[in-house]
């Protein structure tokens, strides 16, 4: 049991380094958990930063960090047996819906919240993962015989966004008459997300999103990562289609660390340093 205002320190059990991208850290040590939730790691000295899980089993989970700024290249470039501090889990996760008739759309790192869920739907889903090139392809191997591809550059799979291919999916199961889908499940760009979300929306398939905002008690108290009239990390980080339509900062604004709202895209600026 992890005190959600007091980090535990854990060691570090194992890293993987999956490429020049993406490290994932291990930890052995059990928690209560459903796909979706976060927990918030603590770097002595550093600073504290919200991670989704990306692996889970009853005494073990991992979390998947892109080195892109000061935290994060701080953070895989520790070593098992190093010590961090760990609060959570939280956050709501996603409703698991066991049809078969679910999509999973990921982008880039969007992947890390996504891949326990995965393991939790029906395996007809339809499992789409996009990113800019090959190298932000995560969990090249985990769910190799899975998913749809897409890059930007065309460097692995289909050259194009995540979008092209949900959109042909539905297209192609409302020409053959077919079951649509009942729930797709997206993370990843808010950009990609809203992009994922208007077309459910003109197709009337449910949607969840999980969304990212700056995050600094993760319990609901100090304010720093509302979205419109939500609180991130307490009422998200996932948030269904009835949430959304009503969320006026959905790919629009978001807060800054010192709480000044900015467009989205300046924060995700901000975000990378
Ligand atoms: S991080 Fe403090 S309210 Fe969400």
């Amino acid at each position: 049991m992890i005190a959600e205002h007091t980090p535990l320190m854990i060691e570090v059990a194992e890293i993987t380094i999956h490429n020049s991208v993406y490290t994932t850290l291990f930890f052995d040590f059990a928690i209560d958990f459903r796909p979706g939730q976060f927990v918030m790691l603590w770097l002595p000295g550093v600073d504290e930063k919200p991670y989704s899980l990306s692996y889970y089993s009853p005494t073990r989970f991992g979390i998947t960090i892109e080195a892109k700024g000061r935290f994060s290249r701080r953070a895989v470039a520790l070593a098992p047996g190093d010590l961090v501090g760990i609060r959570g889990p939280f956050g709501n996760g996603f409703d698991i819906v066991s049809s078969p008739h679910t999509a999973v759309v990921a982008g880039g790192c969007g992947m890390a919240p996504l891949a326990p869920l995965v393991t939790k739907l029906h395996p007809d889903l339809c499992f789409i993962h996009g990113a800019r090139t090959k190298e932000f392809i995560l969990f090249q191997d985990r769910f190799a015989r899975t998913r749809h591809i897409t890059t930007d550059d065309g460097s692995l799979g289909h050259k194009g966004v995540v979008t092209d291919l949900l959109a042909a999916e539905i297209q192609h199961r409302t020409v053959q008459n077919q079951h649509q889908f009942d729930m797709v499940y997206a993370c990843g760009p808010e950009m990609m997300m809203h992009a994922v979300f208007t077309l459910c929306e003109s197709h009337r398939i449910p949607c969840q999103v999980s969304l990212e905002r700056y995050m600094r008690c993760g319990f609901g108290v100090c304010g720093a990562c509302v979205c419109g009239d939500r609180v991130v990390c307490t009422d998200g980080p996932v948030f269904d289609s009835a949430q959304l339509r009503n969320m006026a900062d959905f790919n629009r604004t978001a807060l800054l660390k010192s709480g000044r709202a900015v467009p989205l895209s300046d924060y995700v600026t901000w975000r990378c340093q």
